[in-house]
């Protein structure tokens, strides 16, 4: 792991964002969804915390991020803030809460950002929640948007592969990547798209652009955090790159768990009191 110098240790804010993709340095972004995952994230040196929704997957159980409600993101965030000193923690804006009703996005942005205390929101759409996104914008919180593969979506799409393949789409997704930016995004999430047109995307914009299944041409990368540490036995998609076996680790743990307290072998003498 490379070391954190000094300056390093300072708040990551979105114009620390905004510096990094100026001077080529790449962004590190993974996401968590409580305190004690989030300070051991934010104490080895990560530059963002996503609060996402995938939340609604890896916490919860469901199939899809659709479920997830507005107070329940509130209590990840909320989770999350209490354990991190240093990285910028981005909270998702969950399935309903942003999607053509200005005042409405706006009073849930808000409700997210009072209570949960994060830095800024994510929020998955282009052109259809411009009005949304312009309204929160202009209320003084930092967005993120998120293009490409948009899992809030996934019933219109019928499965989760690679978006924007053909060219109708790849070319909506580059309107949609720099009206974001004119709206004043501070950063977009690019997710499972072709790497070259990521890269072109990341080339055009002078905000910074996070992938997720998006090559090696953004100016950062974000991965859901259970999957980067193996959490999840039978999930590995080509984009996730493991880092970890956590679930063997965890599993041989618990069965050894198990048999010392089945065997009477826990607790000893020095566990007791
Ligand atoms: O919710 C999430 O984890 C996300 C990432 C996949 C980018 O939005």
């Amino acid at each position: 792991m490379s070391a954190s110098t000094e300056s390093d240790k300072r708040k990551v804010t979105v114009q620390t964002f905004q510096k990094m993709k100026e001077r080529g340095e790449k962004i590190s972004m993974l996401t968590a969804y409580d305190y004690t995952m989030a300070s051991i994230l934010d104490q080895a040196g990560l530059d963002a915390i996503l609060v996402g929704d995938s939340a609604s997957n890896v916490m919860a159980g469901n199939k899809t991020t659709l479920p997830l409600t507005l107070d329940e993101i509130i209590f990840y965030g909320k989770s999350v803030v209490n354990g991190v000193k240093r990285a910028l923690v981005v909270v998702d804006m969950p399935f309903g809460t942003c999607s053509g009703n200005p005042n409405k996005s706006l009073k849930s942005a808000i409700r997210i950002m009072k209570e949960t205390g994060a830095d800024s929101l994510k929020i998955e759409g282009g052109e259809e929640i411009a009005a949304d996104m312009q309204k929160i914008i202009n209320a003084g919180i930092p967005v993120m948007g998120h293009l490409g593969l948009m899992p809030q979506s996934i019933n219109k799409y019928g499965g989760y592969g690679v978006r924007a393949k053909a060219d109708a789409e790849a070319e909506k997704l580059k309107k949609d990547a720099l009206l974001l930016q004119e709206l004043g995004c501070y950063s977009i999430t690019l997710e499972k798209i072709p790497a070259s047109l990521a890269q072109e995307v990341a080339t055009t914009l002078h905000v910074p652009v996070i992938g997720i299944g998006a090559g090696a041409g953004a100016d950062g990368q974000v991965l859901v955090v259970h999957d980067m540490l193996g959490m999840n036995k039978g999930f590995n998609p080509r984009f996730v790159r493991q880092y970890a076996d956590l679930h063997t680790v965890i599993n041989s743990a618990v069965r050894q768990y198990v048999d010392d307290v089945k065997t009477s072998d826990f607790p000893n003498i020095q566990e007791s009191y």
